[in-house]
């Protein structure tokens, strides 16, 4: 991370300078440059980050953690192409991100993200098909092949109305690898499944980013989530979205799950955004 100044939390700079350390050599395949985003109304600006800079690197699973309102979903639209920065600048592989592109698909929390009217195969085959990416009799075999990662192969000719809500996220899934992103972008994919389906999806996603080794941009607001799917952690401020600090959090699973190093960390977390919330209540108080 360049730019703005991390975390001054004495229990987390170890971990930052652990990170700056590890010195990848490779080039980031995504940077995130002094990014402020803003929304314009007629009547306001509304400035939803300020200055925010990190870097992804391939193979990551960088997670963007902050309370509700920080920009986190706001900067997955500017990664996505779908709004431009009124400052800095978003570069995939060195080059500005200036529109959407096959190379960045997102997965949002909604269920309804799959047209009705295909069947599970035809939606995972329609972004390949409408890009040109691959013609129907591969584009149909790359739909399947997905299908099967994320187990539902056995679905492919059914609508999605016959899926379970976990169902339909692992179709949106496939329906998103299947384009081969250079960076998949998920927005709380998982945030409106119950507490055990949630859990088997974070699983499954760790699972299948084992076998497939994507980029992963993921966004959570739950602390726990953000510890078991990621391996660097962004912690952001409240409204507009600073960068506060950035987490190492690779060491950390589902089985790390209510040991004393990960409750640790997830206390600290907890503390950095209660403390910069409680700071940012008063100043506007
Ligand atoms: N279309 C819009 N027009 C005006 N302001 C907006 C718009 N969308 C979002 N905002 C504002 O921008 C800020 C950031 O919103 P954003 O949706 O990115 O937050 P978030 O971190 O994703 O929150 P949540 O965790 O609730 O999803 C908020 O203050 C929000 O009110
Ligand atoms: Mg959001």
């Amino acid at each position: 991370m360049r730019g703005e100044p991390l975390a001054s939390s004495p229990a987390l700079t170890p971990t930052l300078s652990r990170e700056r350390e590890r010195g990848q050599e490779s080039a980031p395949l995504l940077q995130v440059d002094g990014v402020s985003l803003e929304y314009r109304t007629p009547e306001r600006v509304v400035r939803a980050t300020h200055r925010v800079s990190f870097d992804v690197h391939a193979a990551d699973r960088f997670v963007l953690l902050g309370p509700s309102g920080c920009g986190k979903s706001t900067l997955l639209k500017a990664v996505g192409g779908f709004i431009a920065p009124v400052e800095g600048e978003i570069r995939l592989d060195g080059a500005r991100v200036t529109q959407p592109g096959p190379d960045r698909i997102v997965v949002f929390q909604e269920f309804d993200q799959l047209p009705p009217w295909k069947t599970v195969k035809q939606n995972v085959m329609f972004p390949l098909l409408a890009s040109r990416t691959l013609g129907k009799k591969d584009a149909a075999e790359r739909a399947l092949h997905y299908l099967d990662k994320v187990g539902l192969a056995k679905f492919a000719d059914v609508h999605p109305h016959q899926l379970s809500g976990g169902m339909k996220q692992r179709v949106a899934i496939a329906r998103a690898l299947a384009m081969q992103p250079r960076v998949l972008l998920m927005d709380e994919p998982f945030a409106a499944l119950d507490a055990l389906t949630r859990r088997k999806m974070q699983q499954e996603l760790l699972e299948l980013w084992d076998e497939v080794r994507f980029t992963l941009l993921f966004v959570t607001h739950s602390i726990e989530e953000a510890l078991v799917v990621g391996n660097r952690v962004a912690l952001l401020s409240p409204h507009p979205g600073r960068m506060r600090a950035e987490v190492n959090s690779h060491g950390f699973s589902l089985a790390s799950l209510g040991g004393a190093e990960f409750q640790g960390t997830a206390q600290r977390i907890h503390d950095m955004l209660f403390e910069e919330e409680h700071a940012h209540a008063e100043a506007t108080a």
